[in-house]
Parts: structure tokens; sequence; C-alpha cells
């Protein structure tokens, strides 16, 4: 069971690889818009996220620290709110507001830091 978490928790980075991926290209150097691989990679993360949230296949002494993982859920639904609002405002042909934009990219380095760091 260990063994499966660990590769529940490999998903889950593959899905916050992706959406801060995707991010990263259209901050640096892109046309700063917002784009389903997004969306795709915050489904991913999240799926496995929650996947994560209930205590399955922990070592004896393991604990889950449900503050951090509210605070994390509740930051990827902001994010996914962003990715929404943006999305809809460049369809119809309106900029995207950079601090949608930026918000998507800091609140997704924001959620890693508060798993690596919290
Ligand atoms: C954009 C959203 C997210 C990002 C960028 C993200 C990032 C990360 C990263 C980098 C790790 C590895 C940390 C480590 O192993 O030390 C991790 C682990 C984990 N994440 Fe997330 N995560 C996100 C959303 C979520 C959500 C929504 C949940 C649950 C509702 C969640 C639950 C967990 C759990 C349970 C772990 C296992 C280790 C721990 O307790 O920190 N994550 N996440």
């Amino acid at each position: 069971m260990e063994t499966l978490r660990h590769i529940v928790l490999f998903i889950h980075l593959l899905g916050f690889a992706v959406l801060f991926g995707s991010w990263a290209v259209q901050a640096f150097g892109g046309k700063k818009q917002l784009t389903s691989l997004m969306n795709v990679g915050l489904l991913i993360a999240g799926v496995a996220g929650l996947a994560l949230a209930a205590p399955w296949g922990l070592p004896a002494d393991g604990r889950m620290n449900y503050a951090k993982i509210g605070t994390k859920l509740v930051i990827l639904l902001i994010i996914g709110a962003l990715i929404g609002i943006g999305m809809a405002r460049q369809k119809r042909g309106a900029a995207v507001p950079p601090v949608l934009f930026w918000g998507v990219g800091v609140l997704t380095a924001v959620n890693a830091g508060i798993a690596a760091i919290w």
C-alpha cells in the first residue's frame, strides 16, 4: 500500500509539473494566456491530492496534517476559479487581467511551498 501511495504522490507531482510548467511557458516569453493544459494539470493534481488526503498506505507512525491539506484544497479551488474566469474573458476576446494570470502561477508555487515546508 505504501508503494501505491508513492505512485499516487508521483501522479500528483506530474499534475503540479504540467500546471506550473504550462504556466511558466506562458509567463516567460509566452503570450501570458491561460491554457487548457493548465486545467489538465490542475485536475490531475487535484484528483491525486484528494486521493492522498485519505490516511491509507501511511507508515505505522504516519499522521495526516488536515489543516495543511485543507489549506491546499482551498488554494486549488481559487486557482481553478482564476483559470475559469480568465479563460472566459479570453474567449470573449478580452485580455486576461495580470492579477488573474500571475495569481495562477504564484498560488501554484505557494501550494508546492506549503506541501514542502509546512
Ligand atoms: C495546485 C495544487 C497543488 C500543488 C502545486 C501541490 C503540490 C504538492 C507537492 C509538491 C507535494 C510533495 C511534497 C512532499 O512530498 O514533500 C504534495 C504532496 C501532497 N499533496 Fe499536494 N499539491 C496541490 C494540491 C493538493 C490538494 C488539493 C490536496 C488535497 C486536497 C493535496 C494533498 C497532498 C498530500 C496529502 C500530499 C502528501 C504529502 C503531504 O502531506 O504534504 N495537494 N503536493
